[in-house]
């Protein structure tokens, strides 16, 4: 298949140059550009990453993840995980107080429209809570570099809050300008917020299915992963298969089971955790995972472990099978 020239150009710094240059791979037009735009969109990525270098933020963390895990949430901190919906609810929440800003930023251009801006800014700061609630209990349970950038993200997006409540109060007051002046620096406050949740989420991983990829890497069909005599009763044992590790659990009636050993949350060994109760807890954060199905029963995470079929042959063999594989 051949490609057009627009979509087959590629850009490449020059070494040693700085300076970008840009080909086709029709050969078609070549060029140059600057270099200050690469350099820039460089440092700008680098000064992201380095938050989740920022050590000086742990003595904050160690303090505020032990309050956040002891806030007496029952199961209502799975629900702010997002089990029931199968991932994680914080930015789902998120939509309604960043709607609600920006929806009143473009009321604010508008004539007579004071009282309907107020309102949303008022919207937007109680539907902040809940939202602010949902990341703060997912924070809690990361690595220390996504904790890092998660702390500067929380903070921009409490600076929002702070000046949206105190436009709300202006603008009640009548200081309709002051209240609007309040609402745009909130607004970049919550942009900045948005833009380190972002960075967080898809650079940092810090909320996507880390099993998801395992469908993806097992090849379709059987595979020998031991012989039963392989698995003692009760203890999670931990098996390759090509590029995926598993964890088998033999229980006590000689049911064999097996999962995907790498936690669907951070990716933690399930095969060191505890099994009990027909299911296998991750040392990591405490995710719970049912053996035979790998539903999850106990966040953080939100996502099931991807859970393999298991024939054992008449020799004792035993095969196992990822139904949706390759
Ligand atoms: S890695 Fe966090 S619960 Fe498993």
């Amino acid at each position: 298949m051949r490609l057009s020239a627009r979509y087959t150009k590629f850009a490449v710094l020059a070494p040693g140059t700085g300076v970008l240059q840009t080909a086709t791979g029709s050969g078609g037009d070549t060029g140059t550009l600057n270099g200050a735009a690469a350099r820039t969109e460089a440092t700008f990525l680098r000064s992201l990453d380095e938050l989740g270098r920022l050590e000086q933020l742990d003595r904050v963390i160690g303090p505020l993840q032990r309050a956040v895990r002891g806030l007496p949430l029952g199961r209502w901190r799975d629900v702010l995980h997002g089990l029931p919906i199968g991932h994680p609810l914080h930015p789902a929440l998120v939509q309604l107080p960043l709607g609600s800003w920006m929806s009143a930023a473009v009321l604010d251009l508008v004539p007579g429209t004071r009282r309907g801006a107020r309102v949303l800014v008022g919207v937007g700061v109680l539907s902040a809570v809940p939202a602010a609630l949902a990341g703060w209990v997912d924070w809690a349970e990361q690595h220390e570099d996504q904790m890092r950038t998660g702390l500067v993200h929380a903070g921009s997006i409490a600076a929002a809050i702070g000046l949206y409540a105190n436009s709300w109060v202006q603008r009640g007051r009548g200081r309709t300008a002051l209240g609007k002046a309040l609402g745009l620096a909130g607004l970049c406050a919550a942009g900045t917020g948005g833009l380190l949740g972002g960075h967080l989420a898809y650079r940092q991983a810090a909320g996507p299915n880390k099993a998801q990829p395992v469908p993806h890497l097992v090849a379709a069909g059987w595979h020998t992963v031991g012989r039963v005599t392989d698995f003692p009763v009760g203890e999670a044992v931990r098996r390759e298969l090509g590029e995926v590790p598993l964890v088998v659990v033999r229980q006590p009636g000689g049911h064999i089971h097996v999962l995907a050993d790498r936690c669907s949350h951070m990716a933690g060994p399930l095969s060191e955790g505890k099994v009990a109760d027909g299911c296998v807890q991750c040392p990591w954060h405490g995710s719970v995972f049912r053996l035979a199905d790998g539903a999850n029963v106990r966040g953080p995470a939100t996502a099931p472990q991807p859970a393999f079929q298991v024939s054992v042959e008449s020799d004792g063999t035993v095969r196992v099978r990822l139904p949706d594989a390759g």
